[in-house]
């Protein structure tokens, strides 16, 4: 088991994220809704904290993350960022928040820096949203882009199937992951596409590619805090690797309590007044 790196001193900023890849060194991004898991993860050296939309299917339960609002987002963005961590703390801009202008954008991307306390937020497609990370960059926000499998067009995409495969569909990946650097964005996830244009993107860009299901050719990779704690029930993508089962672990704490509270086990007389 390795200890829990030292705090870093002073916090990460997204021109530090984007000097990593000059330096040759790996991020290492996880998603966290809550304050003792960006405590947590802050404490064993994640770099970079992203608010996912994926709240919406990990925590709130919902089938995809097309229902989850601004106000939904604000809420987890606000108690990761009480956690004050070291990482930088990137929140996920939900569906209908930068789609319809680039007002909405800038607005919605000005609440979680100003309300929130984001340090950066992550906008999912390319062409389409271009202008919109333009305007959010010169505003003074950090941006990091989002390609391949983009949740929020799960619709249009007929499913969660891996993009990018053909030839033509590749070199639109690759030029879109251009035009997001040459807009400003300090770092580019690319979600499920085979490794090989993973690797092909990262060699393009001087931007870090954080790979989710794109091989291991990126300059950073992403997963989903409850799939990698093993608290996701069911299936899981075949990217996830799982690094713990907490949800056994919980499961088995829960049980236990239970039999103590019905056989007056619990609580002891150290554990009353
Ligand atoms: O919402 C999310 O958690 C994400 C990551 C999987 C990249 O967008």
């Amino acid at each position: 088991m390795s200890e829990p790196r030292a705090a870093r001193r002073g916090r990460w900023t997204a021109p530090d994220i984007a000097g990593m890849k000059r330096r040759g060194e790996l991020v290492a991004v996880a998603t966290a809704y809550d304050f003792p898991t960006a405590r947590l993860a802050d404490e064993a050296g994640v770099e970079v904290l992203l608010v996912g939309d994926s709240l919406g299917t990990v925590v709130l339960g919902y089938e995809t993350t097309l229902p989850v609002t601004m106000a939904d987002m604000l809420h987890h963005v606000k108690a990761v960022t009480r956690a004050r961590p070291s990482a930088l703390v990137v929140a996920d801009m939900p569906f209908l928040s930068y789609q319809a202008s680039i007002e909405d954008a800038v607005r919605n991307a000005g609440r979680f820096v100003q309300e929130g306390g984001a340090d950066a937020v992550k906008l999912e497609g390319g062409e389409r949203v271009a202008p919109a990370v333009r305007r959010i960059v010169e505003i003074g926000i950090p941006v990091m882009g989002h390609l391949g499998l983009t949740p929020q067009s799960l619709l249009a995409l007929g499913g969660y199937k891996v993009q990018g495969k053909g030839e033509a569909e590749a070199e639109r990946l690759v030029g879109e992951a251009r035009l997001l650097e040459q807009c400003g964005c300090f770092a580019v996830v690319l979600e499920g596409i085979p490794a090989r244009l993973g690797a092909a993107a990262s060699r393009e860009l001087g931007i870090p590619t954080i790979g989710i299901g794109a091989g291991p050719g990126c300059d950073g990779q992403v997963l989903v805090s409850h799939d990698l704690l093993g608290l996701t029930q069911g299936r899981v993508p075949r990217f996830v690797r799982r690094y713990a089962d907490l949800a056994g672990t919980m499961r088995d704490a829960f049980a236990h309590y239970v039999a103590d509270v019905k056989a007056r086990r619990f609580p002891s007389d150290e554990e009353s007044y």
